[in-house]
């Protein structure tokens, strides 16, 4: 059976451009239940572990970079079949080949500021939730 939670970033250039509402309403219109949430600034050691399997890639400083330049919103969503759907919700990792509709789409600057992250598979949505929230900081609907 496919997982029920997934792990979604606000990232800055959304943050700055106050699409925090916009995005989050659309998360809860399209059926998810934002189980656990918080602003944070991510330090480099945080992002980068967070991004260890982009490391050596040619855009990965500038990821880092850009994941470091402010603050972010950090939230697990729950719904049944949350990574594929959400995955669908955000669109391609690059705005300009996004679907009509979809959070990139709408509110992405480019593939690096591309407004949102969401995790790729269940294993990494489960990894991802426990690298920020302890059990006391979520309030699932599954669980
Ligand atoms: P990736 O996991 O491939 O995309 P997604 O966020 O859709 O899962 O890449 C992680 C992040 O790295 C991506 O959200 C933005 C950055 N990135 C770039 O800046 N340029 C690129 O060409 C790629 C592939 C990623
Ligand atoms: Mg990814």
């Amino acid at each position: 059976m496919k997982g029920t939670k997934t792990l979604t970033i606000i990232k800055p250039g959304a943050i700055k451009k106050e699409y925090t509402g916009p995005i989050l309403e659309k998360i809860n219109t399209e059926g998810f239940h934002i189980s656990a949430m918080r602003l944070v600034q991510l330090t480099r050691t945080q992002a980068e572990n967070f991004y260890a399997v982009h490391r050596g890639r040619p855009y990965y400083e500038g990821l880092i970079k850009f994941m470091t330049s402010g603050p972010v919103v950090v939230a697990i969503l729950e719904k049944e079949n949350a990574v594929d759907d959400y995955r669908k919700l955000i669109g391609s990792t690059d705005p300009a080949q996004a679907e009509e509709g979809t959070i990139r789409k709408l509110y992405a600057d480019s593939a690096q500021s591309n407004a949102v992250h969401g995790s790729d598979n269940d294993e990494n949505a489960s990894m991802e939730c426990n690298f920020f929230f302890s059990t006391c900081e979520r309030f699932s609907n599954f669980e």
